[in-house]
């Protein structure tokens, strides 16, 4: 079923457990989360970058792809299709294209500048029955050629942007995009406790959940983290098991460079990694 993100957010908080984004990059990506999840009973959000979008070639396709994969599947919990980190010109072509949910990553923009697009994209996303993501404090690393410092977000800022009426808010605290460096500080959870202060029970999202130690996720979600982003996890699974699949040379054994068994392991990686994702982020049977 595809619907906003609003509905089930609110029951992560309620329920102090948090919903997994998982980022898309093709049908198997797909198909493994969708099927991970519906096998789990539990919520998912389908996060696509701009980047992404376009590989697909195109919102369009992507969203095309999603609810005919929740028909012919079968799929019956809730899924949101959320654009990720989207500027404002990709929030609106996802609106169009029939996603559920976005993301205006105005963070990268004076506050009054990101003030001022994300209130009035939340007027349209809403409108139009969307959920809306906004963010404040730059998260580092890189994702999709944008690169960001990892700043921590104003409190006051973020109280100024949850104003306004986005559904969830992705505040800097220290998280990064990719993998995490040796010598990373952790996350700040000084920061993540000021921010909840002045936004109340607004869901708030954690970007770059790759690499994060268990326990901090857990002490991120009691602070009202119910969002966790993750991505690069999901492709260096893949890409492990695909890497095993051909160095034992199964590729070259009878039909073993059929696509649909080339990328079989690779789809499983994703849906353990997954699967692990959704036990440690509490989400199992809440659908
Ligand atoms: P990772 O790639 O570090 O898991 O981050 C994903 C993310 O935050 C997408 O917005």
């Amino acid at each position: 079923m595809l619907v906003s993100a609003t509905e089930m957010l609110k029951k992560a908080v309620e329920g102090h457990y948090a919903v997994g984004q998982f980022n898309i990059n093709n049908l198997e990506w797909t198909k493994a989360i969708l099927a991970t999840a519906q096998e789990l009973n539990s919520p998912v959000i389908l996060g696509v970058s701009e980047g992404a979008g376009k590989y697909m070639t195109g919102f369009k396709t992507v969203s095309a792809m999603v609810s005919a994969m929740i028909e012919e599947m079968n799929i019956t919990v809730p899924v949101a299709l959320h654009l990720d980190h989207g500027s404002y010109d990709g929030c609106y072509k996802c609106i169009k294209a029939g996603f559920s949910s976005i993301m205006f990553d105005g963070s990268h923009y004076p506050i009054a500048e990101n003030v001022e697009k994300t209130k009035e994209l939340v007027k349209v996303a809403h409108a139009m029955g969307l959920s809306i993501e906004a963010e404040v404090g730059s998260i580092g690393g890189e994702e999709d050629g944008v690169v960001g410092a990892g700043e921590c977000a104003d409190p006051n800022e973020c109280k100024m942007i949850a104003d306004l009426g986005v559904d969830f808010l992705a505040a800097g605290i220290g998280n990064i995009h990719g993998k995490y460096p040796e010598n990373w500080q952790g996350l700040s959870f000084e920061t993540l406790a000021a921010v909840k202060e002045q936004v109340g029970d607004l869901p708030l999202v954690l970007h770059g959940g790759t690499g994060i130690p268990a326990d901090m996720i857990k002490k991120a979600i009691d602070l009202g983290v119910a969002k966790i982003n993750v991505n690069t996890e999901c492709q260096l699974s893949f890409a492990e098991a695909t890497r095993g699949y051909i160095e034992a040379g199964k590729d070259q054994q009878g039909k073993g460079f059929d696509p649909r068994k080339l990328l079989a392991p690779g789809a499983e990686a994703i849906k353990a990694t997954v699967k692990e994702k959704m036990e440690l982020f509490g989400s199992v049977g809440k659908a």
